[in-house]
């Protein structure tokens, strides 16, 4: 039955093009698996901006808030770069998030085997990497106040972001970290800059309090951001969970998507808090932008989108069993050799956005079979 209301936002730029292939996988389901959803698709970013003159209309806002999941692409690009602030394609995911209270932006970073070598770092180095990036996302400098530019007494301009943070915003998204570390390998790493940021001592203090009130099982480490930097690049091993803050997240997961090969690899997951009934507000999106330099051209890799739909199967819909699917369906194919070009290694064989999907459909019918 087509209980499961799943609103598609593809965006901008490669977002259309990756959704596409998300597309087929759902068609897939509901021919195979017998699993179907009410299926809406909705305007966002710079496409909703040029139909409605809004990045991100109420229209869009109130469906999101109407359904099960939603599935966002990307927004942005260089044709509203120069757009005034409030007009910008990328305001249509920042309202999203705010508007649903979606706190806590899970983007996990997962060297697949196949992969090994299309990373940046060397093999020993990112051989088996498995982290867990929980990054804050409706607070911080993103949101806080004063912000704008304004012409000083001089005639200068002056351009203003705060960073604020109040600790229950902190709590919040600590307690998501803390419950995914409990069920991992039970160590979590909060990062900040306590040594120069006031917000950044009081987040240090408000994890430590939760942490020892609540989660005495989990093995808690502070670190500065920028050795936090460092340190991915150096042994990212040594992680499991990181929690940070909406800046700093953003950076740092960027930064972890180089190990797993390409930004094209990582989907993420927003989540909000459960209400009584424990029904949450969710959206999923690949890590990525807009890819502006590749889109149009049929080149950009669809596995951040397909595994943000594979994240929104477990997260949403308890599908654990066919989000595994869909994982194990782009592990194979990566093993068997095809690859987009962001992920080219030895002896492979370059492959455009569609032909990946193919595969991954081929896939999805021998792992079903
Ligand atoms: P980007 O993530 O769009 O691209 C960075 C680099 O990674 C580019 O070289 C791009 O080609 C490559 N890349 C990204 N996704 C890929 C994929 N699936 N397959 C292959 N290669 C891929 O970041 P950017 O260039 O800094 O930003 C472009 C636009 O996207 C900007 O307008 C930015 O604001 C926006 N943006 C939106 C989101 C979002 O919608 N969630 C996220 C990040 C950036
Ligand atoms: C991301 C993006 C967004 C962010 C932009 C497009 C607003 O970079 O989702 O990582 O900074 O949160
Ligand atoms: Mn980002």
């Amino acid at each position: 039955t087509a209980n499961k209301r799943l609103l598609v936002l593809p965006g901008d730029g490669i977002g259309p093009e990756v959704m596409r292939e998300v597309r087929r996988v759902i068609e897939w389901m509901d021919r195979r698996r017998h699993v179907s959803f009410a299926l809406e698709e909705g305007l966002v970013g710079g496409a909703a901006l040029e139909a409605e003159g809004s990045p991100c209309p109420d229209a869009t806002v109130e469906r999101a808030l109407a359904a099960d999941a939603v599935l966002f692409g990307s927004v942005g690009g260089p044709k509203w770069d120069s757009l005034p602030f409030e007009q910008r394609p990328e305001l249509g995911i920042l309202r999203l998030r705010k508007e649903l209270g979606l706190f806590a932006n899970l983007r996990p970073a997962v060297v697949l085997d196949p992969l090994v070598d299309a990373s940046s770092l060397k093999p020993d180095v990112v051989r088996g990497l498995d982290l867990m990036i929980v990054r804050e996302s409706t607070g911080g400098i993103y949101f806080g106040e004063p912000r704008g530019v304004e012409v000083m007494a001089d005639g200068k301009r002056r351009g203003i972001d705060t960073e604020v943070y109040t600790e229950d915003e902190i709590a919040r998204v600590a307690r998501v970290a803390f419950e995914l570390a409990r069920k991992r390998t039970g160590k979590m790493t909060s990062v900040e800059k306590a040594n120069v940021m006031q917000s950044g001592r009081l987040w240090r203090a408000v994890v430590s309090e939760i942490g020892k009130a609540e989660f005495p099982d989990v093995q808690l480490s502070h670190m500065y951001a920028d050795n936090c930097a460092m340190q991915l690049c150096l042994r990212p091993k040594q992680f499991d969970v990181i929690l940070a803050s909406n800046i700093f997240g953003d950076l740092l997961s960027d930064l972890a998507a180089a190990a797993t090969g390409s930004l094209g690899m990582l989907p993420s997951a927003t989540l909000g808090a459960p209400d009584a009934s424990g029904r949450r507000h969710a959206l999923y999106e690949p890590i990525h932008g807009s890819a502006p330099d590749i889109a149009g051209k049929g080149i950009a890799n669809p596995c951040a989108q397909l595994l943000s739909f594979a994240m929104l199967l477990r997260w949403s819909f308890g599908m654990e069993e066919d989000a595994a699917m869909i994982e194990t369906a782009v592990e194979k194919v990566l093993a068997g050799g095809l690859r987009t070009a962001d992920i080219m290694g030895p002896g492979t064989a370059r492959v455009g956005t569609s032909v990946m999907g193919d595969a991954i459909l081929r896939e999805l019918d021998k792992v079903a079979a």
